[in-house]
C-alpha cells in the first residue's frame, strides 16, 4: 500500500476518489479481520490516541476509542473537555493542542466552533482528526456514511440522495455533500424547513462541480424518488432564536406510512442521535440502515487510525 498522503483529517475536501477507495478497502480489511484472524490486533501497539471532546458524543468518541483499542493502541480521554480539561480554567485550544503533542500520537477532537480542528492542525506535529467542529464539518462521519451507501448499492454513481432536516447547522450533511460531489450523476435533494436550509457555500460547491441539486419543503414529494433518505435531527442546541427552532422541530418525521412510499431498494440513514424524526417502528424495516451505519464507523475509524499512524 502506498503511503497515506494526509497528515491531518479536518475536512471532506481532502479526499479524492482514489483516497476514498483506499480508506474503504482498508475498512473492509478491518471488518474482515475483526470477524476472523485479528492480524491487526497489535498493529498500533505503543501508539496513544488522545480523545479531546468539548461537545457530547456517543458514537464518534466510543467508536474511535474502540478502534484504537482494537488496533492494540491506548487511549487517553476526556469526556467533557469544556469542564474536565483546563479549558475550564481558560486554557486556549492552541495550548491544549501543544500539550497533547507531548503525550499522544494522534488527537481526535470534537469542538463547538467551526474551524477549530483546522486551527489545531496548523500547530500540531501529530495528526489531528476532526470529530465534528460546531456547524462546520464531520468528515469521518461522511466517510462512514459514504461507505454505508456504497455497500448498499455497490457504488455511488447515479444515486439520488435526499438530505432531510437541519441542513443549516448539520455538519454531517455538509461533509457528505462534499464527498458525493466526487461521483458521477449523483443528484441531491435538500429537504428542510425554510429556517434551516443548506448554506450557500455547499450549493456553490455543488454547482462548481456540476452536481445537480434542488430544494424541497415537502418530504412526501421526495420519499418515492430517492435512493437514500438521510434523516437528521433538528439540533436545538445550535439555534440562536427559539422561534426558529419551534418552526423547524417535528416537521419531518419518516413515519411507517411514508416509508411505504419509498422504493423497495432505497435505504434510510441517520447519523444519530435521533429525537422523533424516525419512529422506532421503522427500525425493523430492511431499508433502515442507521445502526449498520454506526457500526461501520468502527471499521472506517480503524482504517483511518491505521493509515495515519502506520506509515
Ligand atoms: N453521529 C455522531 O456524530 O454521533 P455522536 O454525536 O454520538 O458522536
Amino acid at each position: 500500500m502506498s503511503a497515506f498522503p494526509l497528515n491531518h483529517i479536518v475536512e471532506s475536501q481532502q479526499f479524492d476518489r482514489p483516497l476514498l477507495e483506499t480508506v474503504f478497502r482498508t475498512a473492509d480489511q478491518m471488518k474482515a479481520d475483526l470477524a476472523g484472524e485479528h492480524r491487526f490486533a497489535k498493529a498500533l501497539d505503543g501508539c496513544i490516541m488522545a480523545s479531546l471532546f468539548y461537545e457530547p458524543s456517543t458514537r464518534t468518541r466510543f467508536s474511535f476509542e474502540s478502534a484504537m483499542l482494537r488496533l492494540g493502541g491506548s487511549v487517553i480521554t476526556t469526556e467533557n473537555a469544556r469542564e474536565f480539561s483546563s479549558a475550564a480554567k481558560g486554557e486556549s485550544l492552541a495550548d491544549s493542542t501543544r500539550i497533547m503533542n507531548g503525550y499522544a500520537d494522534v488527537i481526535v477532537m470534537r469542538h463547538n466552533e467551526a474551524g477549530s480542528a483546522a486551527r489545531a492542525a496548523e500547530i500540531s506535529r501529530i495528526p489531528v482528526i476532526n470529530a465534528g467542529d460546531g456547524a462546520g464539518q464531520h468528515p469521518t462521519q461522511a466517510l462512514l456514511d459514504l461507505y454505508t451507501i456504497a455497500d448498499a448499492f455497490a457504488g455511488i454513481d447515479g444515486l439520488k440522495i435526499a438530505m432531510v432536516g437541519d441542513l443549516r447547522y448539520g455538519r454531517t450533511v455538509r461533509s457528505l455533500a462534499y464527498l458525493l460531489s466526487k461521483y458521477e450523476n449523483v443528484e441531491i435533494v435538500f429537504v428542510s424547513p425554510p429556517v434551516c436550509r443548506m448554506e450557500g457555500d455547499i450549493k456553490a460547491y455543488l454547482e462548481k462541480n456540476q452536481v445537480p441539486w434542488r430544494e424541497e419543503t415537502n418530504l412526501d414529494r421526495v420519499t418515492p424518488e430517492a435512493d437514500c433518505i438521510y434523516m437528521t435531527r433538528i439540533q436545538k442546541e445550535r439555534f440562536h432564536d427559539p422561534e426558529d427552532y419551534q418552526a423547524a422541530a417535528g416537521r419531518y418525521i419518516l413515519t411507517p406510512q411514508r416509508v411505504k412510499t419509498m422504493k423497495p431498494d432505497a435505504i434510510i440513514m441517520h447519523p444519530l442521535p435521533r429525537v422523533d424524526e424516525i419512529p422506532k417502528d421503522v427500525d425493523d424495516d430492511p431499508r433502515a440502515r442507521y445502526f449498520e451505519q454506526a457500526q461501520n464507523g468502527l471499521y472506517i475509524r480503524m482504517a483511518l487510525l491505521y493509515l495515519l499512524l502506520s506509515k
